[in-house]
């Protein structure tokens, strides 16, 4: 397949699958391991949980699209303190409770659309057994040692701290601190410092953004404390082996989880899978300590290569403030997909916030996105073109035998778009990949409006054919583009033109189309008060 315009007849109308750069080069083979952080199950999922979940599956299927072979895993983060308290506020056992939590999770996932190959949840036995099997390993290199914690622990975020790290009283992740002593288990976390730092240097690609990495440089850089990895004030945990009084740490215990998902330790020569040699953890910036810092030295300690990339984003507030249950502002991602369906939610979550950075999920600004380009620009130039196409040409179009310079300008102009949009994936930049689609949909709004078929119907029918097809071949490339956003749409878009959005392949000669639903009814923004997307409690 390749592009030809030297005659300046006859173009190539399939952009897509010749897209010759190695967007996603740094992946070594073929096979790739995706995984969302495992979700903690005391409290019910919201849109900034919907986020972590919406852009790993984007960047799934985009990949799927791309040829590889995908694993993709998500779940639940069930033990520790802060759970078995939450249960205790509610009188449930912890069982009963995170069943419930995590059932919540799960349920969330066909409602997103999510094509997940796994669900862990650490409480399963699969997973107990894989700590377990970690734990000994660690201990038969000699990494851990009984000690006594002496700190100030932050119970939601369960993390011990310093007291010169505490900032106004409170841990640096903002949680309330209680001063606790107890005897545990420590990690050899301090004989980590440089082989780290030699492996960010090798590595300059492990964390992501490069921002994220010169913070957790400089963290290392100011010296590592031996890290505690059990808890013996309560019991709702994986118990340590051969010392049932403690309790795993809840983050050792939980980020063991992609190792469980890869099938660990049945495989246990990880260094050896394709899947984990190419795994990419996407997360929080909250949570990028522990997997960039805590998880490869829990890895090297076991001789396991660490992934090869930590992803991380920004967070979301919520009208302005951060979400809490008190403020009533906690926004529900079921409520979204249920009102407006799961493609306008996914595209609203990738095209507004800048990855990485912070931002503001506003239900007015949603609207006015879906509005404009889903409804207005893309979802329009869908349904005028195959209606027109069925209304006035028998529902059958014909591939042109000559272009011309119009033609031949805007199929290049889509096709530039396209590339550009495609190498914004790279570096996660999902909201310029689809900004750059949103152009090559203007442009294709442009070309139909001076081509002006609905005029050429009564001068010329074969020119009104012709055109008609081109802007066809286009709105199937740039479905296809879109397809890893809103796939639920674009295979609507694809199975009315009789194409499949994941096959490599041209418009054949002759297309024959039906006419599509419309696919993004336009939301009368009257009163918008009268959609109720708020999480009831
Ligand atoms: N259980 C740990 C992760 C363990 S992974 C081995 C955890 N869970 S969490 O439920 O608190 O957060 C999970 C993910 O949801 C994180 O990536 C976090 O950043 C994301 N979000 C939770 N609230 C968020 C926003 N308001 N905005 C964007 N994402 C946020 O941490």
């Amino acid at each position: 397949m390749g592009l030809n315009i030297s005659l300046g007849i006859f173009i190539n109308h399939d952009i897509l699958w010749i897209y010759d750069k190695h967007i996603l080069d740094f992946i070594m083979s073929k096979k790739i391991f995706i995984t969302t952080p495992i979700y903690y199950v005391n409290a019910k999922p919201h849109i900034g949980h919907a986020y972590t979940t919406v852009v790993c599956d984007v960047y799934a299927r985009f990949c799927r699209m791309m040829g590889y072979d995908v694993k993709f895993s998500t779940g639940t983060d069930e033990h520790g303190k802060k759970i078995e308290h939450s249960a205790t506020k509610l009188n449930q056992n912890p069982e009963e409770f995170v069943n419930n939590i995590s059932q919540l999770f799960k349920d969330l996932l066909p409602i997103l659309n999510i094509s997940n190959d796994d669900f862990i949840r650490t409480t399963e036995e699969r997973h107990i057994k894989t700590v377990h099997h970690f734990w000994n390993k660690l201990q038969d290199n000699g990494y851990i040692y009984l000690g006594e914690y002496k700190g100030w622990y932050d119970i939601r975020n369960e993390a011990y701290f310093e007291e010169n790290e505490l900032i106004d009283g409170k841990s640096p992740l903002g949680g309330e601190v209680t001063y606790m002593v107890e005897p545990c288990y420590f990690f050899k976390l301090s004989a980590f410092e440089d082989k780290l730092l030699k492996f960010y240097e090798e590595n300059p690609d492990f964390i992501f953004p490069i921002s994220r990495r010169n913070e957790i440089i400089s963290f290392i850089k100011q010296g590592l404390q031996d890290l505690s990895i059990s808890r013996s004030t309560f019991s709702w945990g994986i118990p340590v082996p051969n010392d049932p009084k403690h309790v795993v740490y809840v983050w050792l215990d939980a980020l063991t989880n992609y190792l469980t998902v890869n099938g660990y330790p049945e495989n246990e020569n990880q260094n050896n899978d394709e899947y984990w040699q190419n795994t990419l953890h996407f997360v929080g910036k909250e949570i990028v300590r522990f997997h960039a810092l805590y998880w490869p030295a829990f890895l090297m300690a076991v001789g396991i290569k660490p992934p090869k990339q930590i992803v991380s984003h920004g967070w979301w507030l919520s009208e302005g403030e951060k979400m809490s249950k008190s403020l009533g502002n906690v926004q529900d991602p079921a409520k979204y997909c249920k009102l407006f369906g799961s493609d306008a939610l996914r595209y609203y979550l990738l095209r507004e916030l800048p990855f990485g950075a912070d931002g503001n999920f506003s239900l007015n600004n949603f609207i006015n996105r879906y509005n404009s380009v889903l409804a207005n620009s893309y979802g329009n130039l869908c349904n005028r073109v195959i209606s027109f196409i069925s209304k006035y040409c028998n529902n059958t179009i014909n591939k042109p035998l000559v272009e011309t310079g119009d033609d031949i300008n805007f199929i290049e102009q889509v096709k530039a778009c396209i590339n550009e949009s495609f190498d914004n994936i790279r570096s996660y930049a999902f909201h310029k990949y689809l900004e750059k689609l949103e152009n090559a949909v203007t442009l294709s709004n442009q070309y139909l409006d001076n081509q002006k078929p609905w005029l050429l119907r009564n001068s010329d029918i074969k020119r009104m054919e012709d055109v008609l097809y081109i802007t066809l071949a286009q709105i199937y490339n740039i479905t296809r583009a879109l397809y890893p956003v809103i796939p639920i749409s674009a295979k609507k878009v694809c199975n009315s033109i009789g194409m499949d959005c994941n096959v490599n392949s041209e418009l054949p000669n002759t297309v024959t189309v039906r006419t599509p639903e419309v696919l993004f009814p336009r939301l009368d923004t009257n009163d918008i008060s009268k959609f109720d997307v708020y999480a009831s409690n």
